[in-house]
């Protein structure tokens, strides 16, 4: 199984932003992480991270014939960007939303997603270990 995992806007500097919302891991540790829980279930991961809205939507196309599942995180993105929702729309195979934070209890204007009706499964709150549970969702179904 081939998964593409997409980080969205802001997400680079992860280990900077608020560390009771987001956790104290820097990008690179994130994904060195992703790739070790790929490796304990037997999938191959492309983790992927940008702030340019427009290369976020190349790789959700390039996904299309590339990935089994896709694990997106688009950030601030998930909460306005009907472009990545139109592109994430065209995936036949299982979509993943993840949160670090609970967007479900932070601010009105964070707690609703364009992306949520799309995905398979929604991971809010449960800090980086969410892109694990996607993982194991994606594997097994
Ligand atoms: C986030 C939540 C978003 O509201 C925020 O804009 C982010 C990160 C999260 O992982 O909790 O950049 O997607």
């Amino acid at each position: 199984m081939r998964v593409d995992v997409l980080n969205g806007v802001n997400l680079d500097v992860l280990g900077r932003r608020d560390p009771t919302l987001y956790g104290g891991l820097s990008l690179e540790e994130l994904e060195a992480l992703i790739g070790s829980w790929a490796g304990e279930l037997g999938c191959s991961v492309r983790c992927r991270q940008t702030n340019s809205e427009g290369e976020y939507v190349d790789w959700c196309h390039e996904a299309l014939d590339a990935a089994d599942g896709v694990v997106v995180n688009p950030g601030a993105w998930s909460h306005y960007s009907y472009a990545i929702r139109d592109a994430l729309e065209l995936l036949a195979v299982p979509l993943v939303e993840v949160h670090l934070s609970n967007i479900d209890e932070r601010e009105e204007w964070r707690r609703h997603s364009v992306i949520s009706e799309l995905a398979s499964k929604r991971i809010v709150g449960r800090g980086p270990g969410g892109y694990r549970d996607a993982l194991e969702f994606l594997v097994s179904s």
